[in-house]
């Protein structure tokens, strides 16, 4: 087996920079610059077609880029092919093997790395163990309810001791309660081992659940890297605004600029937000203020509102409630306003004519395009 040596001078586990990939016409990577951490659980989350799944197979070696480089720890691997480079991976399909054994599926990989038998035992125990599917070494793949076979996919990428675990929207097939609960123990699983993760999503509530860091990425490049928080608080772009959580967007106009942040007006009300995504526009200049539905209020018409409507719409979601509130200020706008508790179902019913109040410095201002 050969493994590269590790590179103490890179502190990146995985590194693309400026990697591009074409398909014919079709340019699915256009220079895009990744550093993945050790240990890191790295999310790719992005609509349809916008690059994941190859970013991934690059990391993974079933194919060279056209232009720039991989690294991981430190060593280009542009052309090292895949049964070199000590990935693990799981993908949407997972094709456990149907005719070996939950055993014979996880120790397949130790097998082709010609390991000793009692090492390969102890390893596929060991693993078996941390997926919670110890017992069942001898069952096959059909005879496992969808949650245990997604284990033994996981088990099976993980008891390599991979560098980097490659996940592609490994539960996208499962339903809404396995899922959840998938994910939460791939966290603790993936915490445990200090495994460098870099999981493929469309679903962005599972990206800002799981990640320490996630790229955000449309047509073939990365348009915001960050924090969770950074990414959904902070979005630096309309596109990250709109796809990543729900966000009412309201026309205002720029009153002033005070230091780090601009003073905009809605309605009768004033709001704060960060300057930066404004680029400096010109006082007075209508601008786009998005807001997410938590950070609307339902307020009564008496005092000043940043907008007036009527409440269209309620549904009970269970912890919140969401208000759907046409307003009619300017032109037609139906904003979302989403509110702790049961409460407002009674307090604001259909048909109501309200308020909208907005909470400070938590929006973000683009200049209109
Ligand atoms: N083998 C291929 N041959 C031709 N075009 C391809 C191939 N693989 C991907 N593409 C194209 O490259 C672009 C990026 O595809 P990719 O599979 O990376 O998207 P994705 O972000 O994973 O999307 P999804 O969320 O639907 O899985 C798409 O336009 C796709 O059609
Ligand atoms: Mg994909």
């Amino acid at each position: 087996m050969t493994q590269p040596a590790r590179s103490a001078t890179d502190e990146a586990a995985v590194r693309f920079s400026a990697v591009s990939k074409r398909f014919g016409k079709t340019l699915a990577l256009n220079e895009v610059s990744l550093a993945v951490r050790r240990g890191e659980f790295m999310t790719l989350l992005g609509p349809s077609g916008c690059g994941k799944t190859t970013l991934l197979n690059l990391a993974a070696g079933f194919f060279s880029p056209e232009g720039g480089e991989i690294l991981i720890d430190g060593e280009r691997v542009n052309d090292l092919p895949t049964y070199n480079r000590e990935i693990g991976m799981m993908f949407q399909n997972y094709a456990l093997f149907p005719h070996m054994t939950v055993e014979g599926n996880v120790a397949y990989g130790l097998k082709a790395r010609h390991i000793a038998k009692p090492e390969i035992d102890r390893r596929v125990a060991e693993v078996l163990g941390l997926v919670k599917l110890a017992g069942l070494e001898d069952r096959k793949p059909r005879q496992l309810s969808g949650g245990q076979q997604q284990r033994v996919a996981l088990a099976r990428a993980l008891v390599i001791n991979p560098t980097v675990l490659l996940l592609d929207e490994p539960f996208s097939a499962l339903d809404k309660n396995l899922r959840a609960s998938m994910q939460v123990e791939l966290r603790e699983i993936q915490r445990k081992l200090g495994v460098t993760t870099i999981f493929v999503t469309h679903d962005q509530s599972e990206a800002l659940s799981l990640s320490d860091r996630l790229a955000v990425m449309s047509e073939g490049r990365i348009r915001q890297l960050g924090t969770p928080e950074e990414i959904y608080r902070r979005p630096l772009e309309r596109f990250v605004a709109s796809f990543v959580g729900d966000a009412n967007v309201l026309r205002g106009r720029l009153e002033r600029i005070e230091g780090a942040h601009a003073i905009l007006a809605l309605g009768a009300t004033q709001v704060r937000v960060p300057k930066g995504s404004l680029r400096g526009g010109a006082v007075s200049a209508p601008v786009d203020l998005y807001v997410r539905p938590e950070h609307l209020e339902v307020i009564e018409t008496s005092g000043p509102c940043a907008r007036s409507g009527t409440i269209v719409a309620q549904i009970y979601q269970g912890g919140y409630v969401d208000l759907f509130v046409e307003c009619t200020d300017s032109s037609i706008e139906r904003l979302l306003v989403r509110s702790a508790g049961h409460q407002a179902m009674t307090r604001w019913p259909i048909g109501t004519k309200v308020g909208l109040a907005i909470s400070t410095d938590e929006g973000v201002a683009f200049p209109i395009a």
